[in-house]
């Protein structure tokens, strides 16, 4: 039984690696992985393998970054060449990106039945590129593993047969559970930084509707700076983020006010979340484990894919209308505890979805 994996970006790399130790238990399972490439850099891609211990991609057709169309399309060239020879059973696809993307259109096209992982989320805002991919992903696909009861109603909503869909839990919290001592053996990153616990703001910020827009993303990093004014704010830099601050003269007025550092490992980062005294990103990752680990977190982005966490009471918005009124929010939300529940499953999504595809193929 062959299953093929498609991964690109580093979301991507967290989630397999838990999928992927799940398949290794079913012995009649032969994985073959393709990294697509999206992501390359080593602190994108490479050292998530190497911390992780997910296997060596098979292939790794090193499509790296050019506009949305180019992308896909020289990955589903690439892939669908691929899939050929490999003749699998099943293609299992994550989230939201372009090598998701890439990954249905390529094995729907060949008739090769596809796992959609993180199935049935949606923002209902379709400038977001991402929000493009999970749509026709999800329709193409023969299992929908839905990480809430959320995503659930959405697919249902669309119409997606019922039949299709698997409420799993999700993987990433499994992954959190999995890594995390580990994380706290192997990571020195507090130290590093001369941090101390829960005197930090951790950020992250790389969604396109914050980075491509000028107005918006001087607005943003500007109550960023404002609330550094108080507060210590760590953020590793994602290299869109660090390309947009330079295009528009914003990135050293930055480095002054906040500790920019280069994009980290998985270990670090969840060290670096499970001490922040509050987390303000635009992650979709992030948000969630901001949650597993208990810290309060704020969002800023104009809607989110996990209402669940806003109901709960760990995160709020900030949408670009709002984003002059951060520094006071901040203060408020710095510390605060939403309620007590448990909203992603037991830790065991990626045993289930193994389990699964076995039945299934
Ligand atoms: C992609 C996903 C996004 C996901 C994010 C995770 C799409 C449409 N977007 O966005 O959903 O949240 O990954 O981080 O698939 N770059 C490097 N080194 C790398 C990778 C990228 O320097 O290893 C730079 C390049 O300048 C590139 C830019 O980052 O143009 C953006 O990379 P790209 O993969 O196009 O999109 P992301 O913003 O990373
Ligand atoms: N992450 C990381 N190092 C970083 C920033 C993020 O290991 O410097 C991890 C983070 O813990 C989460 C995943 O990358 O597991 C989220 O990826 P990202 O924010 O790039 O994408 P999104 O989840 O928004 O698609």
């Amino acid at each position: 039984m062959r299953i093929v994996t498609i991964i690109g970006a580093r979301p991507q790399f967290v989630k397999a690696a838990m999928v992927s130790l799940a398949l290794k238990e079913h012995s009649q399972i032969e994985e073959i992985i393709i990294h697509t490439g999206q992501h390359y850099s080593d602190n994108m891609s490479a050292v998530f393998f190497r911390e992780l211990g997910i296997p060596e991609p098979h292939h790794n057709l090193s499509i790296g970054s050019m506009p949305h169309g180019a992308q896909t399309g020289q990955m589903l060239a690439a892939i669908e060449e691929l899939l050929l020879n490999i003749k699998p059973d099943l293609m299992l696809i994550y989230g939201d990106t372009n090598s998701t993307l890439a990954g249905a259109l390529a094995a729907s096209k060949l008739h090769i039945p596809i796992a959609h992982i993180e199935a049935g989320l949606r923002s209902f805002n379709r400038q977001m590129p991402e929000e493009i991919n999970r749509i026709v992903s999800d329709h193409v696909s023969d299992i929908l593993f839905c990480p809430t009861e959320e995503a659930m109603k959405n697919a249902n909503r669309e119409g997606l047969n019922e039949e299709k869909l698997h409420l799993v839990g999700d993987v990433m919290f499994d992954a959190a559970i999995h890594y995390g001592n580990l994380a706290e053996q192997q990571s020195s990153i507090l130290s590093q930084l001369q941090l101390s616990p829960k005197k930090y703001i951790l950020s992250t910020i790389h969604r396109a509707e914050n980075t491509d827009n000028p107005q918006r993303l001087t607005n943003l990093f500007t109550a960023l700076i404002e609330t550094a004014k108080s507060h210590n704010i760590i953020l590793p830099l994602h290299p869109r983020t660090k390309s947009a601050l330079l295009a528009n003269n914003l990135f050293e007025q930055v480095k002054q006010a906040i500790t920019l550092i280069e994009p980290v490992g998985f270990f670090d980062m969840i060290i670096l979340e499970k001490n922040a005294s509050l987390i303000v990103t635009d992650s979709g990752g992030v948000q969630k484990e901001a949650y597993f680990h208990q810290v309060p977190c704020i969002t800023l982005r104009d809607q989110t894919e996990w209402i669940e966490l806003i109901e709960a009471d760990w995160n709020i918005l900030v949408p670009a209308t709002q984003m002059a009124n951060l520094p006071s929010i901040v203060r408020r939300r710095m510390h605060h505890e939403g309620k007590k529940t448990n909203l992603y499953g037991a830790g065991e999504a990626s045993k289930k979805i193994a389990e699964i595809c076995v039945t299934k193929i």
